[in-house]
């Protein structure tokens, strides 16, 4: 078992280990004052872990009340946000008690909105279940829900009161879920630690989960406790970002998050060493992993397809954008591109 304190404004511990979503109400207890918790999951997730969840709440002495929603990022809207607040209302939830979020980012994402405004805020637990919540969503406090016209358009920032990571729950995991959140676990590997790079790089699926999460997590926490708002260091954690979310975007959402992400590191990685910011051993070895990883290295989109999602409504306000460029294996900056640039970089890097 690994524990890992977050030092924000309001700290607190982030404990991975086998087997904690069967002690998750004596952790509960330790947090003190609630009286009742709120249980929020995703039905696919309700269905594997809600019954020990529960049973190890109620055992500590809570009462217990669950909302549960449709599994999938459609679901990350106000009607559920809604829904959610409605069901606490009505089940007397009270400023102090908890609500308790089981599942993946969509489930954290909301139900820490949710927790966020509910009274003007209560606190919430991450129970992560995924790999991408595990290593990068459940942590940090950035909270959202969806709007039709942008993903995380209305959301807050909220930090946990505990998050418990349970690493036996990656064993249901389907493989695409698994593989996107190890695509982020790489991009925490290529901004800020060759050890975590070669460590991937030697594992195969499901080795050294403790050990993965837990070493995401420790970076993680370092850049949100050193800009908790995200107004600067954070931005590094963007890493391969700027084209994973056009490609996510130009797919109507039906590319995985973080396989989109694979894909944006790639190409930003074959730009960057293009222009000399780095060796060619740097995107030799991130296509390598993630080769391995059956992670893609490339996307069918073209620069044409893609560039008005990069602009977004960057053309309003601005006419730069930042981007994290690696400098190489663990080290990455942060770099203003005028707008008229992006296609270029894009076709650097390989896009047609
Ligand atoms: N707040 C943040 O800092 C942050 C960071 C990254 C991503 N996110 C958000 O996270 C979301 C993506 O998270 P995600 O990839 O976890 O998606 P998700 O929550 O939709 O989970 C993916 C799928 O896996 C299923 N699932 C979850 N755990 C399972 C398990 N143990 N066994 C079997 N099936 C399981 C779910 O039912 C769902 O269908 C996005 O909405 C994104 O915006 C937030
Ligand atoms: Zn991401």
């Amino acid at each position: 078992m690994k524990k890992i304190r977050v030092n924000v404004s309001a700290g607190y511990d982030v404990i991975i280990g086998e087997g904690l979503l069967s002690a998750a109400g004596e952790y509960i207890k330790a947090l003190g004052g609630a009286g009742k918790v709120l249980l929020v999951s995703d039905d696919t997730v309700y269905g594997l872990y809600a019954d020990i969840v529960r049973k190890s709440i109620e055992d500590a002495g809570f009462g217990v009340c669950t909302f549960t929603f449709p599994h999938g990022e459609c679901s990350k809207n106000i009607d559920t946000y809604s829904r959610i607040l409605e069901k606490a209302l009505s089940d007397n939830i009270a400023r102090n008690d908890i609500f308790v979020a089981l599942g993946g980012g969509v489930t954290g994402d909301i139900t820490g909105f949710a927790a966020a405004t509910f009274k003007r805020g209560v606190r919430f637990v991450q129970l992560p279940t995924t790999l991408l919540a595990a290593v990068d969503a459940s942590v940090g406090g950035k909270t959202a829900i969806d709007l039709p016209g942008g993903k995380n358009q209305v959301g807050a920032f909220h930090q946990p009161s505990l998050v418990l990571c349970d690493t036996l729950t990656l064993n249901t995991l389907p493989e695409e879920q698994y593989r996107s959140g190890l695509a982020e676990a790489v991009k925490t590997a290529m901004i800020a630690d060759e050890a975590l790079f070669n460590m991937i790089e030697g594992a195969d699926r499901g080795q050294n989960a403790e050990e993965l999460i837990a070493a995401c997590v420790d970076i993680k926490r370092r850049f949100v406790e050193a800009d908790e708002r995200d107004t600067g260091a954070r931005m590094m954690l963007n890493f391969g970002h700027t084209f994973a979310h056009a490609i996510e975007a130009a797919s109507g959402y039906t590319v995985l998050h973080g396989i989109a992400v694979a894909a944006g590191m790639a190409i930003i990685t074959r730009s960057a060493c293009n222009r000399g910011y780095c060796g060619d051993d740097v995107p030799a070895r991130l296509e390598r992993v993630l080769t391995k990883n059956g992670l893609p290295i490339d996307t069918g989109y073209t620069a044409e397809e893609l560039l008005p999602y990069v602009y977004g409504d960057k053309k309003a306000q601005t006419d730069h954008i930042n981007i994290v460029l690696p400098r190489k294996i663990g080290e990455c900056e942060l770099r203003k591109f005028g707008l008229c640039e992006i296609e270029e970089l894009m076709l650097d890097g390989g896009i047609r």
